[in-house]
């Protein structure tokens, strides 16, 4: 009996310390949450957090239906993540000019340890030596004005292998297969195959395309753009069907831009890129209505900031949904319409400032978008100078969202194409 009252005493004062201390830890930590003002936060799980509100792809609609239920700046715990949500463009500014630095970094994920070789690539690696020197080498020896000057030719042979392939090649295998292959493929990312319906002068492809507007691959950019014109000017003038011989508006003003800049008788260049303002204002819009990276690429933050005047600490993933700040109405007239014109206006990306981030902003940003925009202008260019396009009898372009985190197709884009009477001569020249 009477070593049973010492053992009780023994363990209650161990015990009793003990947690005396964790008491004290946790309210400390409360103390200490409770005087920061957090962002605000919907309800969430124990373990999961709010992971349950993301279960419903594509996840950029999920977390902009998050934003528009709680507010542009929006704390939210993935599992044991806490991930700072931000979906207007005045917070994305504040992120990625005040609080640049902090948020330079990128968080350790899973994928990126797999995927980005323990996170040494450039896209993954923490703020540092390492990725400066990355960047550095990038952005002198491969992705420099004069570096891409220089390494142009190989695009614009692959392009015009693209041309040439859509005007002679494409039929030999038959309705519905890809046929065209190496480079066109890898350039476009799609397939070609012969109408054999045939019409016109007896030249009528169509192009498989496998990806959404301006995707990671350029060739569903190309295809994309297309796609998404033909949609969106195709609903404007209430036209289920766009007939060749009345093209969509917007693809009208780009032909006519094209033919009066370039001319009739050459093919387009990577320098006739910057003298075509609609088309750059074509691909702009794309990009606002379609980001190939809808929430950018995660970034972490590595101090204590504020961002809309709520306390952020370190060790915050920061998502971005730009996709939701494209279509954010408190930044853009009538922003589910495409509308290339409104780029006319405002002078292109730099001027729409951080309300248009297809390529991130900041120190992080994408060091690749010389190279995509002349990729993407030189591709589109040369498909609409040379070709007439249309969609496929009786069918409307499906935009539909897939899986995946850069908003590729659901159902790959099919047009059908015939070569321009007025450029036969250049395409028989290829
Ligand atoms: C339409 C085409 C493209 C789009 C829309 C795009 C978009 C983006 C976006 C949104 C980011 C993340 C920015 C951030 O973290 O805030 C990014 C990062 C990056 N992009 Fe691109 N990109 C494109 C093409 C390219 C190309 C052609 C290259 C290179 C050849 C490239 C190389 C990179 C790299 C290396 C990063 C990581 C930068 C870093 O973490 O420091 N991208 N891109």
């Amino acid at each position: 009996m009477a070593d049973d009252a010492s053992s009780f005493t023994f363990l209650s004062s161990l015990l009793i310390p003990l947690l005396v201390l964790l008491l004290a830890s946790l309210s400390r930590r409360w103390l200490k949450s409770a005087r920061k003002n957090a962002p605000p936060s919907p309800p969430s799980f124990p373990i999961i957090g709010h992971l349950h509100l993301i279960a419903k792809p594509p996840l950029h609609r999920a977390l902009a239906a998050i934003a528009a239920a709680r507010g542009h700046v929006v704390l939210l715990r993935l599992g044991s993540r806490p991930v700072l949500l931000v979906s207007s463009a005045p917070a994305a500014e504040e992120c990625f000019t005040v609080h640049d630095l902090a948020f330079a970094n990128r968080p350790r994920l899973l994928a990126a340890q797999i995927l980005g070789y323990g996170c040494t690539t450039i896209a993954w690696s923490p703020y540092g030596p390492h990725w400066r020197n990355l960047r550095r080498i990038s952005a002198v020896h491969l992705l420099s004005t004069g570096a891409l000057r220089s390494s142009s030719d190989s695009r614009t042979g692959a392009v015009r292998s693209l041309a040439k392939a859509l005007f002679l090649e494409g039929g030999d295998s038959g309705a519905g297969r890809p046929t065209a292959g190496g480079d066109e493929v890898e350039l476009l990312q799609s397939g070609v195959r012969r109408d054999d319906g045939g019409g016109g002068n007896g030249h009528r492809w169509g192009v498989r395309g496998r990806e959404a507007a301006i995707p990671g691959g350029s060739g569903g950019d190309v295809c994309g753009t297309i796609g998404c014109w033909n949609r969106h000017v195709g609903r404007h003038h209430g036209m289920g069907h766009v007939p060749p011989a009345h093209p969509p508006r917007s693809l009208a003003r780009g032909e006519a831009e094209l033919d009066a800049k370039i001319g009739q008788g050459r093919m387009a260049e990577e320098e006739d890129i910057p003298n075509l303002p609609y088309l750059n204002c074509i691909i702009n819009e794309t990009l606002r209505l379609y980001p190939a990276g809808p929430l950018l690429v995660p970034h972490e933050s590595s101090q204590d900031c504020t961002v809309g005047g709520y306390d952020v600490p370190r060790g915050t993933m920061l998502l971005v949904n730009a996709w939701a700040i494209h279509r954010d109405p408190n930044s853009w007239d009538e922003p589910e319409e495409f509308k290339p014109e409104r780029f006319q206006c405002e002078g292109g990306q730099e001027e729409a400032g951080l309300r248009m981030l297809p390529f991130g902003s900041g120190r992080r940003k994408c060091p690749g978008e010389g190279l995509a925009m002349r990729v993407i202008g030189l591709a589109l260019a040369t498909l609409i100078h040379c070709f007439e396009w249309e969609k496929l009898p009786g069918e409307e372009v499906d935009m539909t969202e897939g899986r995946g985190l850069t908003m590729p197709k659901a159902r790959p884009l099919e047009a059908m194409c015939t070569p321009r009477h007025t450029m036969l001569h250049a395409l028989s020249q290829l």
